[in-house]
């Protein structure tokens, strides 16, 4: 993926480089990279949801979820979809990283983790949303906790990982639903999240039209039991705001910039020769995710909680509502 999601929580580690050990197709448009650790050494553990920034060739950052097993410290595998309409990220992962190269690997952030009291949990995944879901299966398999997935793609050629899911998924829980093209022959997901039951919590991640509908359906839900992830920006937010100027004060640097309207935060710091850590530039990721005290934000991203927007703010997307805004940067 690239990445959104409703939840808190980031985990960071350094910059890691590994080997590119194999590519296998696994579906049409789909390839999945196995990375290890050049000397043969453990990889560092991570959560399952989670996504790292991968450094592609050109200069490009991109978010994938990690979509092997958690517990495996020989390898990562990440999957990734050539996007017919892709910026580069996907199509650089495609047709420039080779077996045997080293991949450089940054952050690693989950902003999409599993409820630890979940009694039951529904994983629902649309086309390539199935990599953090994945990660998510060996997870709760390996912990014997209850679940069921259901795994929605265009036909039999676009399913991803089936071998392996039919392996992780204990036996009935795997649910394959196959539309054809035409969303209403698929899986009815009003009907499948109409009655919630105590304990179940909810995780889906898909493209925009299977996120709605999931969304949509699962409304009655208890707050908390639902989670999800974009993996593409859903649409442009419409901000009832317009994209006036403000000034951000940099409370670490003690300098204060201004940002027109005409221009991100992000940008407006770089431009005074600073850094701030992005990937998805989105609002979909957490790169850039900092906080701010002394203003009124003007929130545009896809993944921070109501109760982090009080004290964050993803400043590759966001604006200000007051005429300054103090960052912890
Ligand atoms: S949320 Fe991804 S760079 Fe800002």
């Amino acid at each position: 993926m690239s990445a959104t999601q409703s939840d808190s929580g980031s985990s960071e580690m350094s910059e890691l480089n590994l080997l590119v050990k194999t590519i296998h197709m696994e579906a049409q448009g789909i390839n999945s990279f196995e990375l290890v650790d050049p000397e043969g050494g453990d990889l560092p553990s991570f959560e399952a949801g989670a996504h790292v920034d991968v450094h592609l060739p050109g200069g490009i950052v991109r978010s994938y979820s990690l979509a092997g097993n958690p517990m495996d410290k020989a390898k990562w595998v990440l999957g990734v979809l050539k996007e017919p309409k892709s910026k580069g990220g996907s199509i650089a992962m495609h047709e420039k990283v080779r077996v045997g190269e080293q991949l450089k690997l940054g952050a690693v952030r989950n902003l999409f983790s599993l409820a630890a009291d979940a009694k039951h949990s529904i994983l629902i995944a649309g086309g390539i949303g199935i990599t953090p879901l994945k990660s998510m299966a060996h997870k709760l398999a390996s912990e014997g906790k209850s679940f069921e997935l259901h795994y929605c793609a265009r036909s039999l050629k676009n399913i991803a990982f089936a071998s392996e899911l039919k392996e992780i998924v204990p036996e009935g829980r795997l649910h394959i639903h196959l539309d054809q093209g035409e969303p209403s022959k698929g899986l009815n997901i009003k009907a499948l999240l109409e009655n919630p039951q105590p304990g179940t919590h909810l995780y889906f991640c898909g493209p925009g039209g299977f996120m709605k509908a999931c969304e949509e359906s699962s409304s009655h839900w208890s707050k908390g039991t639902v989670h999800s992830e974009h993996f593409k920006a859903p649409e442009p937010v419409q901000s009832s705001i317009p994209d006036g100027s403000f000034e951000v004060y940099l409370a670490k640097s003690g300098v204060t910039v201004q940002v027109p309207p005409d221009q991100t935060i992000v940008r407006a710091i770089e431009l005074t020769g600073r850094r701030v850590p992005t990937s998805c530039l989105s609002g979909l990721c957490g790169a850039c995710k900092v906080e701010y005290s002394d203003g009124e934000v003007d929130h545009r991203d896809f993944i921070l909680s109501d109760e982090e927007k009080k004290t964050c703010i993803t400043v590759c997307v966001s604006r200000a509502k007051s005429k300054s805004l103090s960052l912890d940067l």
